[in-house]
């Protein structure tokens, strides 16, 4: 099976997860809330890191009902991050996924809550037992997102997105760090819950998390790139929205042919770091490798 065809299997297992894990909007005066977070979540993503993080479990012998919990968990916080990137406050647009964002689709009011509200369930999905029946691996898992989503995660390099407009002159260090905030993090800890879930070795976990952080770099430079070069009906998104928001990225201060070159350096470092881990990390190596091309 191709990596794209193993993602996809992936993204299909999940979604049932999902669909047992959401709640329905049927009959309840709140329900635009539980629609739109049903919005949100089926909404077609790549689901990149719930294969993250089916696949490092696998590496640790995880039972996988487990693994697709903690997977459904780590979507459901990317889907929320989402919906408030998209905010007019933020990025402030209109397609995603190839569908109108949450708060074109309803309204912002709407947007924020179901975001919100997306967050309190993966928290709530992670604290259950049907998680895992260690309370230790459990309130591992809870810390960890935590950290992951946090001020000192994806939020605070949202935060710092948003402050870093071209007059704010950062260089590619302060860029780095940015990006490894705000996607970087998550990512991450979607490699670092099967490590968590699995009680692997603290050598295991440093070598998967340094994986992960030059792979969400890579990523993020990835996506920045097709912002440039992408098209809105392979993207799902408007194109040259970074340009118009004025953000400062890899592709706005060394042009996207070296934006490139660096994702694929950064894509071969981050293969380097599973050395130790066989013939059961051949997914995860494949994937850093061939997101590189992706087209949306
Ligand atoms: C979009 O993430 C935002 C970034 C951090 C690059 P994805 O490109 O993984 O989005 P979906 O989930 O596949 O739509
Ligand atoms: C968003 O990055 C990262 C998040 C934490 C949601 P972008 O703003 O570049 O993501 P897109 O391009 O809107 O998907
Ligand atoms: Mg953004
Ligand atoms: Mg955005
Ligand atoms: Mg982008």
């Amino acid at each position: 099976m191709s990596i794209t065809a193993e993602i996809n299997a992936a993204a299909t297992i999940v979604e049932k997860t999902l669909e047992l894990i959401l709640p329905q909007a049927e009959h309840q005066p709140y329900a635009q809330l539980l629609d739109a977070m049903r919005y949100a979540s089926f909404s077609g993503g790549k689901r990149l890191r719930p294969y993250l993080c089916l696949e490092s479990s696998k590496l640790f012998g995880v039972d996988p009902a487990r693994a697709r919990r903690a997977a459904a968990a780590i979507e459901l916080v990317h889907c929320y991050s989402l919906i408030h990137d998209d905010l007019p406050a933020m990025d402030n647009a209109n397609l995603r996924r190839g569908k109108p964002t949450v708060h074109r689709q309803y309204d912002e009011a709407t947007a924020i809550l179901a975001g919100d509200a997306l967050q309190a369930l993966a928290f709530e999905v992670l604290a259950d037992s049907k998680t895992h029946d260690d309370p230790f691996v459990r309130c591992e898992l809870v810390s960890g997102l935590a950290k992951a989503a946090g001020a000192h995660g994806m939020c605070g390099g949202q935060m710092f997105d948003m402050l870093a407009s071209s007059n704010a002159k950062l260089d590619a260090p302060a860029i780095t760090r940015l990006q490894r905030m705000k996607t970087g993090a998550m990512i991450a800890f979607a490699c670092e819950a099967g490590a968590i879930l699995g009680k692997a070795s603290q050598q295991a976990r440093t070598s998967l998390y340094a994986y992960a952080n030059d792979m969400g770099l890579a990523y993020q430079i990835t996506d920045d790139v097709l912002d440039v070069t992408g098209e809105r009906k392979t993207t799902g998104k408007d194109a040259k929205k970074d340009i118009a928001n004025d953000k400062v990225t890899f592709v706005t201060i060394m042009g996207v042919d070296q934006a490139q070159a660096q994702a694929k350096r950064l894509s071969e470092q981050a293969v380097s770091h599973l050395a130790d881990f066989g013939a059961g990390a051949e997914g995860l190596r494949a994937t850093a490798l061939a997101l590189l091309g992706r087209k949306s």
